[in-house]
């Protein structure tokens, strides 16, 4: 029997090992390995096309990966298939419907569940406030900017209440001012929500920013080269990002980011090469 640990780490809330994806010829994913504990905020950044979406549609039951590979979740061996509605997940493109307004697309995972269309509204109108989108309920998508979009499809993963979010870029089509202002906010809510976050993003003062934790994947096909642990205070104050600390965190994952995306570019070339 094993003596008990006086400061065991927590059971880890999601849990992949041996992960491989083929999609016919394409190896999408390989050997990916990886866990999230409980409560956690991880980035996962990467060259295009190296799976990173591939990933969160496995984690978010839509796509199964190959045979052999372990998915553990809450502690429990998993089909892909078992965690669909178990999580939260905003996919890459915002998705919101045009012809509804904030409320019902805000709402609409909780309608998808069943929940009553007026018992959603009343929840999300609630929450309208804190997404900085009070007043704005009846507005439909094509008259909101890109910041408050992104806030409406955050806060549609943020109502459908699961102990994991996956974000995918979620922030990758705003300007850099908006995005600066974006990233506090996400902290601040996730710091009172206190969920377990998994955040794709293609920029690394982001991924350092925002995350206790940066998985660097390699180039297609994707597995983690580098789990980097961020070990800033926080709150995160804007004016971290020129700490010695930051810098130094930075120079790190971008040397590791390179070097994969510099095989990513080479291999993409040779596939262009005329035989
Ligand atoms: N459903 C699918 N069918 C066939 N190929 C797919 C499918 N989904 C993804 N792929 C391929 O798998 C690889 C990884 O794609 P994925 O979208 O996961 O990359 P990514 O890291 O999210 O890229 P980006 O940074 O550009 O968003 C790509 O070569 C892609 O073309
Ligand atoms: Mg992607």
């Amino acid at each position: 029997m094993e003596a008990p640990q006086a400061q065991a780490k927590p059971e880890p809330l999601l849990e992949l090992r041996a992960i491989n994806k083929t999609f016919g010829s394409v190896a999408a994913l390989s050997g990916l390995q990886a866990s999230v504990a409980p409560g956690e905020f991880v980035t996962v950044v990467g060259p295009s096309g190296c799976g990173k979406s591939t990933l969160f549609n496995i984690v978010a039951g839509l796509e199964e990966p190959d045979a052999g590979g372990i998915l553990r979740f809450e502690g429990k061996s998993c089909h892909a298939a078992d965690l669909l509605g178990r999580i939260s997940f905003m996919p890459q493109r915002d998705l919101l419907f045009p012809w509804r307004n904030v409320v019902d697309n805000a709402i609409l995972a909780l309608e998808v569940e069943g929940m009553p269309r007026d018992q959603a509204r009343a929840k999300a109108l609630k929450m309208l406030p804190e997404f900085g989108l009070a007043g704005f309920e009846k507005q439909y998508p094509n008259q909101l900017s890109g910041g408050m979009r992104q806030r409406v499809a955050l806060m549609r993963t943020f109502l459908f209440e699961r102990d994991l979010m996956l974000l995918d870029e979620p922030f990758g089509a705003l300007d850099a001012l908006t995005r600066a202002m974006m990233q506090r906010w996400l902290l601040d809510v996730w710091q009172k929500y206190r969920r377990t976050i998994l955040f794709i993003t293609h920029d690394v003062d982001e991924a350092i920013f925002l995350g206790d934790r940066v998985l660097v994947m390699t180039a297609r096909p994707g597995s983690v080269k580098l789990e980097q642990v961020v070990d800033l205070p926080r709150p995160r104050r804007p004016e971290v990002v020129t700490s010695p600390e930051f810098v130094r965190l930075k120079r790190t994952l971008l040397d590791a980011i390179e070097e994969e995306s510099i095989k990513s570019f080479q291999s993409s070339i040779a596939q262009e090469k005329p035989q």
